[in-house]
C-alpha cells in the first residue's frame, strides 16, 4: 500500500481541524505558492509536464501539457476554472479534500493560476455538496483575510481573485464545456470542440479547466519537484490517486495509493475485503462510465492508467466500486441507463435516443417480457452513440457499460429473456460490436 504521501498528507491527523488555515500552514500548506510566486511561470508548466502529472477528473490527459496551449501572447485575460461538480456516480474523492483540506486545493488553484497569468478563477461546486461548498468557502475567506488572495497576494504584485460558484445538480454541468456555458448563466450544453477551451473558454476567452484532486496534487509537485513526483507510481501513470470505494465492502471510504497498486489488495489491504462473506462478482473501478470488470479480470491488476486499460476498463474518476454475488448485473445497468437517460442534454440524437431506449429495453427485460432481439438492439444502439458521434463522452458514458455489461455477464441478461436465447449468437453479436469499447 502506499502510505499517504500526497493528498493526505497535511494536518489530515486531526480531522477536527484539518480544514483550518492554521492547521494547513501548520503542516507546511501555502509553502509552494510561494515558491510558484518567484518562479517563471513557464517553468511552472515545464515542471507539471515533466511531473507526468495526468488529469484525475476521468479522462487522464497530461495536466502541463493542456496547460501549455494556453496563449501567452493573448489580449484577453485568462481564466481557470477547478471542476468540483462530482457527478459520476460513485466517486466522492473532491468531496473529500473540499471537506477535509479546502486550502490544498485552493493552493493548488493558485499555483496553476500563477502558471497561466490567470487573475481570476472559479471553483464550481456541485449545489448539492452543501458541507464541502461551507468549507471551502471558509477557506476562501480566511485566504482573504490574510491576504492569501486579492491584490498583491503573499505581499507580491500579483493580484489573484476567486469565485465559488454553485451548479444546479445537473452531471452534465460536470464536463467542461457544459461547465462553461453554466459559468456564462446558461443551460450546462456542452459546446462542439474545436474550438478547444484553451483558446476560447470561459466568455470566449482562453481557459484552462482541471479537476479538484488534479489540481491539489500540484503543492507536492511544486515543493517536491517534478523528479520526486516520479517517484511515486508507475513509469507513465506517475504519483498518486484518490479512489472512493463503495459496493460490498468491509470499509468503503476514499484511499490514496499510489498508482499501479494491485486491485485485489486494495480491495483485501484497505477496503478490509468484500462484505458479508460474499465472493466477488464485479468491480467498477472508475466510476459509472467505465466498463465493468469480471473477478478474473481483477487478478493481476494494476490500478494505473495503462494496467485498468490492458484489462479493458479504465481508472476514470476513481469511483471503485464492488458488487457482491447477490447483486444482479441486467439491475445495475438498469440503475446506470435511468440515470443516463435522465442526465443527457438532449442535443445530440444518438444520446437523447439512445440513453432512452437502452433504458426501455433492459427495463423490459426485468420485468420478463424482453427478448434476444432487444440484447442485440442494446448492442446496435450503443454502437451508434460511441466513439466521437455525439457533441461529448456521455453517450459513450452508457454506451461503454451497456456493451461490457452484456460481453461479461450474457448468462445473466439471457436467463431474462421470455425465450430461450442462442448464446453462439450473442456471442457474436457481442463480438460484432466489441469495437465500442475503449
Ligand atoms: C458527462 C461528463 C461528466 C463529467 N463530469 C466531471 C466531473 O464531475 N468532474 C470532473 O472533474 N470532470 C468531469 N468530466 C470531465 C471534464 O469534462 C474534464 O475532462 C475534466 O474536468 C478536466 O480536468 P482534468 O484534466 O484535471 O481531469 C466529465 C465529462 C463528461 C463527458
Ligand atoms: S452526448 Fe448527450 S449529454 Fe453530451 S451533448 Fe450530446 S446529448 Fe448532450
Amino acid at each position: 500500500m502506499a502510505a499517504p504521501k500526497i493528498l493526505m498528507k497535511r494536518g489530515l491527523e486531526n480531522p477536527e481541524s484539518s480544514h483550518t488555515l492554521d492547521a494547513y500552514e501548520e503542516a507546511g500548506g501555502y509553502r509552494s505558492v510561494r515558491r510558484a510566486l518567484d518562479m517563471d511561470p513557464e517553468k511552472i508548466v515545464e515542471e507539471v509536464k515533466a511531473s507526468g502529472l495526468r488529469g484525475r477528473g476521468g479522462a487522464g490527459f497530461p495536466t502541463g501539457t493542456k496547460w501549455s496551449f494556453i496563449p501567452r501572447d493573448s489580449e484577453k485575460p485568462t481564466y481557470l476554472v477547478c471542476n468540483s461538480d462530482e457527478s459520476e456516480p460513485g466517486t466522492f474523492k473532491d468531496r473529500w479534500l473540499l471537506e477535509k483540506d479546502p486550502h490544498l486545493v485552493l493552493e493548488g488553484m493558485m499555483i496553476c493560476a500563477i502558471a497561466i497569468d490567470c487573475r481570476l478563477m472559479f471553483n464550481y461546486l456541485r449545489g448539492e455538496f452543501s458541507f464541502p461548498i461551507k468549507r471551502f468557502q471558509a477557506a476562501v475567506e480566511e485566504a482573504y483575510a490574510n491576504g492569501y488572495l486579492g491584490k498583491g497576494i503573499f505581499g507580491s504584485d500579483y493580484d489573484l481573485d476567486v469565485v465559488t460558484h454553485y451548479g444546479a445538480g445537473a452531471y452534465i454541468a460536470g464536463e467542461e464545456t457544459g461547465m462553461l456555458e453554466s459559468l456564462e448563466g446558461k443551460k450546462a450544453m456542452p459546446r462542439n470542440k474545436p474550438p478547444f477551451p484553451a483558446i476560447e473558454g470561459l466568455f470566449g476567452c482562453p481557459t484552462v479547466i482541471n479537476n479538484t484532486e488534479t489540481l491539489a496534487a500540484l503543492p507536492w509537485i511544486i515543493e517536491n519537484g517534478a523528479a520526486a513526483y516520479r517517484q511515486i507510481g508507475t513509469e507513465k501513470s506517475p504519483g498518486t490517486k484518490l479512489f472512493s470505494a463503495s459496493g460490498h465492502l468491509n470499509k468503503p471510504g476514499v484511499y490514496e495509493v499510489d498508482l499501479g497498486y494491485s486491485l485485489l489488495e486494495f480491495i483485501e489491504q484497505e477496503c478490509g475485503g468484500v462484505r458479508g462473506g460474499k465472493k466477488l462478482k464485479a468491480v467498477i473501478p472508475g466510476g459509472s462510465s467505465v466498463p465493468i470488470m469480471t473477478p478474473q479480470e481483477c487478478v493481476g491488476a494494476k490500478m494505473d492508467y495503462e494496467g485498468l486499460r490492458e484489462r479493458g476498463s479504465m481508472v476514470g474518476s476513481g469511483g471503485f466500486m464492488v458488487i457482491g454475488d447477490n447483486v444482479s448485473v441486467p439491475a445495475c445497468l438498469l440503475n446506470l441507463a435511468h440515470f443516463y437517460a435522465h442526465e443527457s442534454c438532449g442535443q445530440c440524437t444518438p444520446c437523447r435516443e439512445g440513453c432512452g431506449w437502452i433504458e426501455q429495453l433492459i427495463d423490459r427485460l426485468l420485468d420478463g417480457r424482453g427478448t434476444q432481439g432487444d440484447l442485440d438492439r442494446i448492442l446496435r444502439l450503443a454502437d451508434n452513440m460511441a466513439g466521437g458521434k455525439t457533441i461529448c463522452a456521455l453517450a459513450d458514458a452508457m454506451a461503454w457499460p451497456a456493451v461490457s455489461y452484456i460481453k461479461k455477464y450474457p448468462h445473466e441478461f439471457a436467463e431474462l429473456c421470455v425465450e430461450p436465447v442462442d448464446m453462439d449468437a450473442l456471442e457474436a453479436a457481442v463480438a460484432a460490436h466489441a469495437h465500442v469499447l475503449p
